[in-house]
């Protein structure tokens, strides 16, 4: 398919130069979590403490990127595979001009994850598992998709009747049942700056 397409070269030295004027290294920060699990609010809420620290970060969302460029995919398996595939080459992109991207996904199973890093690059990918059982996110509700789910009006629901595999070895867990929003956000926080200073 791309046997006659020549990219030109994203050259390291290129990368640094942007990485030097931002005076910061670009990450990939991708928090996988069930729907409502408060990854967006936790993407959020870190993504205005690094920008109050002067750092240069940018916010891919499933539900605002699902509008736009993943505005043709569904939920089936092969359509969230694709979905993965196109924010992990955004942000790459991002990361590779020095930002510091923070990727909002279900990303439900391993093999989607695994690509994701695949695509970023190990030494430049954060996983963040944020672990809120399918019960509190049911019982929370925000959307009200867990009511619509459950009453057979939404197919494919991750949790419910499409898989959700927990990750092994995530660079963080976060546990919203047992801690307030302001204290996972600190705990991320302290994470990504522990990584990129
Ligand atoms: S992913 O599985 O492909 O990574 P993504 O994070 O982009 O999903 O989108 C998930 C969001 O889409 C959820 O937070 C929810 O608001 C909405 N949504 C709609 N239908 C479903 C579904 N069947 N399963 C999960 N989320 C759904």
């Amino acid at each position: 398919m791309a046997e006659n397409i020549h990219p030109i070269s994203d050259s390291i030295l290129d990368r640094k130069n942007k990485e030097q004027l931002l005076n910061q290294k670009g990450l990939v920060v991708w928090l996988t979590g069930l729907s409502g699990s408060g990854k967006s609010t936790i993407a959020q809420g870190v993504e205005h403490k690094l920008h109050q620290r002067g750092i240069f970060t940018k916010l891919l969302d499933g539900d605002n990127l699902r509008t736009g460029l993943n505005g043709d995919l569904g939920f089936s398996e092969k359509d969230r595979e694709e979905n993965i595939r196109r924010v992990a080459e955004v942000a790459k992109l991002f990361k590779e001009t020095g930002v510091i991207t923070i990727c909002s996904f279900v990303s439900p199973t391993i093999k989607m994850r695994n690509s994701a890093k695949r695509i970023i690059g190990d030494v430049d990918f954060m996983e963040v598992y944020v672990n809120t059982s399918f019960e509190e996110c049911a019982k929370r509700d925000v959307k009200g998709l867990y009511r619509k789910a459950l009453a057979g009006e939404i197919k494919n629901f991750t949790g419910l009747d499409a898989p959700f595999e927990s990750p092994s070895h995530p660079n963080i867990i976060i546990n919203t049942t047992h801690q307030s929003i302001d204290e996972s956000v600190e705990n991320l926080l302290n994470s990504i700056l522990d990584r990129i200073n």
